[in-house]
């Protein structure tokens, strides 16, 4: 401080010695109190305006008998009627079940994913699902299969050795592939994957 003054008192009189603050300094002070107010705002919007809450009680599940009981004991696709349908997917070191889900083309589908041990992530590409996988929660997202196509699904959380292995299709198809395969028995779908999906998991590394 005295140092700082000394050389002060060196320079001319003037606006140096009085205690005003930097105008660029004021403008920084101000826009950190605009971001303030803008994580603020935006929390409250997502918060009740969004829906975006913390997970209750209601999507918690026991991991230690996810594979035993409930929905996730048989994992695949449920036809709700309507368009509709919901997929339960299981996530374990290091595979997701199943490996393959149809759909027909404008299926709206609520996704449920849970994990039986570790965190996982889960990403369907080309599309809005993207979700962290916690042991002991449902993560659950909505979304509608408007083309026909393969949309590739994979862990997106490092979850060790087999991470790189964790991947499926979403199979969009035709509503008459869609009857076909549904009459089919659906244990032959499964291996038809496996060939076309080394790529997406190069890219995931
Ligand atoms: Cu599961 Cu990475």
């Amino acid at each position: 401080m005295s140092a700082d003054t000394l050389e002060r008192e060196q320079e001319p009189a003037g606006e140096h010695l009085t205690m005003g603050i930097d105008p660029w300094e004021k403008n920084w002070m101000r826009v950190s109190i605009l971001l303030l107010v803008v994580f603020a705002v935006a929390i409250t919007v997502a918060g009740f305006a969004a829906g975006f809450q913390l997970p209750g009680e209601e999507s918690e599940v026991d991991p230690r008998t996810l594979t035993t009981e409930g929905p996730w004991a048989d994992p695949g696709l449920r036809d709700l009627g309507n368009g509709h349908y919901e997929a339960y997917v299981l996530a374990q070191a290091w595979s997701f079940a199943p490996r393959e889900l149809v759909v027909p083309v404008g299926a709206e589908a609520d996704i449920y994913v849970a994990s039986s041990d570790l965190q996982h992530g889960f990403k369907i590409t080309d599309t809005n699902i993207n979700m962290q996988i916690v042991p002991g929660q449902v993560s659950k997202l909505t979304f509608t299969f408007d083309e026909i196509g393969e949309y590739p699904y994979i862990c997106t959380e490092y979850c060790g050795q087999g991470h790189a292995a964790m991947f499926g299709t979403v199979q969009v198809v035709s509503e008459a592939d869609f009857a076909a395969a549904s009459s089919d028995s659906s244990t032959d779908s499964t291996d038809s994957t496996a060939d076309s999906t080394p790529a997406t998991t190069e890219a995931q590394g």
